[in-house]
């Protein structure tokens, strides 16, 4: 079997940075808080991927069968000739995408990319296997910095799946759109799952099931600073919090001390000090109306072509076309 390529744009001496100056940022800020991506390492991969299977959190199994029922028309559409996909972790449901354009023959060469090395390789070593004569290109990068490294054009589809596009902040997501455009040509397309607004009874679960998996991931964050930094957080110490912040309809995600704790993070000679009570932002995951999210799309230049949502209008996958700059 043909190894697939492997592009590395976030070395361990990157990570290392990233990290250092994300840590200091956030945890020295009057409201302290950490930046969602370095949940991500192989155990936090594993425990998305759990996530993805539990009763409570709909987005994965309801994105799933839109992109069932919808793939062709995707295929159609686009008649991708390389998919590129975004934070595209153990690419699961990217699959239906693949058949689809495969059955069409357009499809020549699937470009993953993610912070997480893991994952990616995984999934791409078993796509590499299950589609033979399709080019498997990974890409180690992170999507706020990196997508200057994806290939150039001829027909592309830019994937975005998961709702993950709701984990960034509405600036980073501004940012990030336009960045997309800017390496995408007239034409070419992007295809995004966004989780949409619905009611808390429902959203706030998704975030805090009762098998405490969500719990697990989320303290996860504290093993891989424990790991990679010398920190000697006491993961027992902080509860998990998931609530939905109406005005800005997402959930955030929090770590809370459970008791005053004072925390060291050796490798950036570090004192962090915690009140019993005082939390952590580690996520927000925002959920979209279709109004909003058409409006961002075209601030950054693309049409919304097709609006795609499940029977109980609980997430939905956008197909965009970027349009030519004006
Ligand atoms: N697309 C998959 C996985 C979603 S989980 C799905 O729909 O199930 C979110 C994925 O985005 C993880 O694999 C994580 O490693 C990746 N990720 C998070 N922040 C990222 C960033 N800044 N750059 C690249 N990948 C990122
Ligand atoms: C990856 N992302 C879309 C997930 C979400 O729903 O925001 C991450 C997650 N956080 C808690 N559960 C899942």
């Amino acid at each position: 079997m043909n190894a697939p390529a492997l592009e590395v744009h976030l070395d361990d001496d990157d990570l290392d940075r990233t990290l250092r100056s994300d840590v200091l940022t956030g945890l020295t800020a009057d409201r302290k808080w950490l930046p969602p991506k370095w949940f991500y390492d192989a155990r936090g991969s594993e425990l998305f991927e759990q996530i993805t299977e539990l009763d409570e959190y709909y987005p994965s199994r309801t994105e799933r069968q839109i992109l069932t029922d919808r793939a062709g028309d995707i295929a159609r559409h686009t008649r991708a000739r390389t998919l590129i996909e975004l934070g595209s972790g153990y690419s699961t449901k990217t699959r239906l995408l693949l058949d689809a354009l495969t059955a069409q023959r357009t499809l020549e060469a699937f470009v993953p990319m993610d912070v997480s090395p893991t994952a990616l390789t995984a999934a791409a070593t078993r796509i590499t296997a299950d589609y033979p004569g399709l080019r498997v290109h990974n890409i180690v990068g992170d999507l706020t910095r990196h997508l200057k490294h994806l290939p150039d054009g001829g027909s592309r589809t830019i994937a975005f799946l998961g709702g993950t596009i709701g984990n960034l902040v509405p600036a980073e997501r501004a940012a990030f759109l336009a960045d997309v455009r800017s390496v995408l040509e007239a034409g070419e397309h992007l295809l995004v799952g966004t989780d949409l607004v619905k009611s808390p009874r429902v959203v706030v679960p998704a975030y805090d099931d009762a098998d405490g998996v969500t719990a697990d991931f989320n303290r996860n964050v504290l093993r891989v600073l424990n790991r990679s930094l010398g920190a000697d957080f006491d993961l027992d110490g902080f509860a998990h919090v998931a609530l939905w912040d109406a005005d800005q309809e997402w959930v955030e995600m929090r770590l809370r001390a459970r008791w005053p704790m004072r925390v060291h993070v050796r490798a950036l000679d570090l004192v962090v000090d915690f009140a019993a009570g005082e939390e952590v932002r580690t996520e927000v995951s925002a959920k979209f109306r279709r109004e909003g999210f058409e409006r961002e799309l075209a601030e950054a230049g693309f049409a919304l072509d097709r609006w795609w949502t499940d029977k109980d209008g609980l997430f939905a996958v956008s197909l965009a076309r970027a349009v030519p700059a004006s």
